[in-house]
Parts: C-alpha cells; structure tokens; sequence
C-alpha cells in the first residue's frame, strides 16, 4: 500500500490572530508547518508528503519547507475542505493521511496505529476521550451534556484514497471541519485508534505558549567540539574573536584566518552533528577566499535555528604566546554574541599560552578550541 501524507496549511489563522498565520509561526524556532511536515514525512510508511498552501502563501510555505521535500505546493480554497478537494484530486497513491498542519507534533505510533487500521477499515481517526464535564453555553450555563460514548478527533485521519474521495464527491453538507464527518456521511467504516496529547491543534495564542513548553520538555542538551589553527604569514593586523587586533604578524588562510570564529563554528556544527565547516565552506570555492569568518558562524547558528536548537553557551580557548588577550576580551565577547544572536553571558573567551612549547610556543601561529552547548528537540 502506497501512502501520501496531504498536510493542509492554507487557513488564515483568525483565532490565533498575530502577524502571520499560525502555520508559518515559528515554534522554538522552527515553522509550525515544517514541524508538522517533517513528523509525518520522515515515517517509514509514507511514500510522499504534500502540502496545500493558500492563495498568496507559496512563498512563506517554500521558506518554511526550504530543503524538505514536498513535491510542488498545491493551491487550497476558502474553506479547509476545499483546501482538502484540492490535495485529493492532485495527489495519488493507495491511501492518504490527512493532516493539519496546525498540528506541529505527531507521534510515529499514532501513524502507525492508523496504517495499520487500513487493512480492515476504510478509514481510522485518532481520538482522545473527553475529560471535562460538557455543558451547553448561552448567556449562562446551560444543560450538561452526558459525555459517555464522546471523543474528541484529531488528525492526522486515514482513508483509502479512492473511498474519501468519492466521500467528498457525495458530501452535501456545509463546511465540515475534519474527513470523518465526511466519510461518516458516505457511510465509510472509520476506526477510532488511540490519539495523542502531543497531537492537540494549536489554535488560540494559549495553545502556542503550551506547545512552546512542551517541546521545552522534550529538549536534550548536546555538546559540540571545535578546534582551528592558522599559521602567521606576513604583516598584522589579525581578525580574532570577530574583531581586528593589531599585531606585528598576519596570518594566513583563505578567509579572514579568524581562528576564534572557525572553532566556535565548528563546535555549534558538531552539537548538532551538522558537519564541520570545511564541508560547508569548502577552502577550494573562491567565493570564500578573504571571508569574513562572521559568515561562517552566521550560517551555522541559522542551520541549527532551522533545526530548532537552542544555544545555551559557547566558550573558547585561544591558545598563543602573543598578541595578549585580556585587552580584547571583553570585544571579542561582544562581538561573538552579536553575530550569533546570544546575549553576552552566554559567551566566554579564555586564553593560555603554551609556555613556550610546540608550534603556539614558538609563535608559528595561533590555535582556538571552543566548546558549545546547546539543546535540541528529539521528536
Ligand atoms: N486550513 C486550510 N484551508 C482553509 C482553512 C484551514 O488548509 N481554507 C487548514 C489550516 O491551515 C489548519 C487546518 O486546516 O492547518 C485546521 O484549521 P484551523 O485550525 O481552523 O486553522 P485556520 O482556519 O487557519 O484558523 P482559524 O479557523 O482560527 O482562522
Ligand atoms: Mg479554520
């Protein structure tokens, strides 16, 4: 069985309100959308991810899924089930998980739970049971609502394509909010499998602040190494730590030689086992040749951003007989934390010398360690 996840994205976000709809909003620094896309896209059962975008947010939905594969976007429509329509008729495949994309979280087991139900069912829903009293409201509260037999249903919801298609061929009610009422209507078989706390739609500004603090829950702390030597050559000034200090030698390298920037970005790199930076820089391309090493550290903070990391502290060691560091730290520091968007204090700059031992103690050049720790999301 073939299977193609349809995320659909093309709501406004009116409840959540906030500049951009909420699907674009980014969640410990990711986009929602990219969330919820990666979550489904990286499961084994399925073949292939699409998304539906509204009118006029092709080019917020291509930076959100910038390097993730989707195929091209699909167009949806005023309502979600028109934006549903539209993935139906453009994807293919033996059956479809469709899925809000305002559900940045979904657990393996969820999907797997539903594939599964597809060998006896035409279609299966996650569901949660409803734990609060129910009630009806008017100006006061009203009646309760006998709650027995009531679930709440989530998505991502499963269907053989070609039976929720005809479902939404026959469908003659007005908007439906999710494909079982659909399927229901068309008298599908849809199983009720074990839904997710994780998969809770975020809908209004509260929703945002308690998938924020959920997925800070669920952040593991990484260490990443870094370590860089450069040769002097020629006369100073020299680039370290991000600033210019004067010193009677220069040294050499095909960029801006910054050792200081180079470790700490390949220790940000290695945290989030991104490579190291010759891989991203290659010293072979000419576009790099005199750099500014900010460049470098830039790039890998917005890569681990993307991968919404959290940079918690970056130290460094730079280890050479002169120029004299103390001078410069408190700049350096500076410096460093601008470039990577960290305050100050989480910045440290420390220097030694070798006491005249091997090529640091024969003043042959100058080399930098750096330490990062950062946290990053599991799911
Ligand atoms: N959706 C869609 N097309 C629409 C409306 C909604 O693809 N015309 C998508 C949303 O992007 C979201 C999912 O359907 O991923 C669930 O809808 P909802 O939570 O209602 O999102 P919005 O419609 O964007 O929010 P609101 O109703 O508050 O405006
Ligand atoms: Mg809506």
């Amino acid at each position: 069985m073939t299977t193609t996840a349809l995320i659909v994205a093309a709501g406004s976000g009116s409840r959540m309100g906030g500049l951009v709809p909420k699907q674009f909003r980014l969640l410990s620094g990711k986009p929602v959308l990219r969330w919820a896309v990666e979550a489904l896209s990286r499961h084994p059962a399925i073949r292939s991810t699409r998304v539906v975008v509204g009118k006029g947010q092709q080019e917020s939905a291509a930076a959100a899924l910038n390097g993730v594969d989707v195929g091209e976007l699909i167009e949806g429509g005023a309502e979600r089930a028109d934006s549903v329509r539209a993935g139906l008729a453009a994807i293919d495949g033996d059956a479809v998980l469709v899925h809000d994309a305002a559900r940045p979280f979904c657990p393996p087991e969820v999907v797997d739970r539903l594939i599964a139900s597809l060998e006896f069912f035409e279609g299966a829903a996650p569901v949660l049971p409803v734990g609060d009293t129910l009630a009806r409201i008017g100006d006061t509260l009203g009646e309760p609502v006998d709650r027995t037999g009531l679930a709440r249903v989530q998505t991502p919801q499963a269907f053989r394509l070609d039976a929720l298609r005809s479902a939404y061929d026959r469908w003659q009610g007005s908007s439906p909010t999710d494909e079982t009422t659909v399927a229901g209507a068309a008298g599908l078989r849809v199983a009720a499998v074990a839904g997710d706390p994780a998969l809770e739609k975020l809908t209004l500004p509260s929703d945002f602040e308690r998938a924020e603090q959920w997925l800070a829950g669920r952040l593991s702390p990484r260490t990443g190494m870094g370590f860089d030597v450069h040769a002097f050559a020629g006369d100073g000034p020299i680039m370290l730590g991000g600033i210019e200090v004067q010193h009677s030698r220069g040294l050499s390298g095909h960029s801006d030689a910054d050792v200081v920037l180079h470790a700490i970005t390949d220790a940000l790199l290695g945290a989030a086992g991104l490579g190291d930076i010759g891989e991203h820089f290659p010293p072979s391309d000419a576009r790099w040749k005199g750099a500014a090493s900010a460049i470098f550290l830039t790039h890998a903070v917005e890569l681990l951003r993307a991968r919404g990391a959290i940079i918690d502290h970056v130290d460094c060691t730079i280890i050479a007989e002169a120029p004299k560091v103390g001078p410069h730290r408190d700049a350096m520091r500076a410096r460093i934390a601008e470039i990577a968007g960290l305050r100050v204090d989480q910045v440290s700059v420390k220097a030694t010398t070798t006491e005249g031992l091997g090529f640091t103690g024969r003043r042959e050049g100058i080399a930098a360690q750096a330490v990062a720790s950062v946290r990053m999301s599991a799911c």
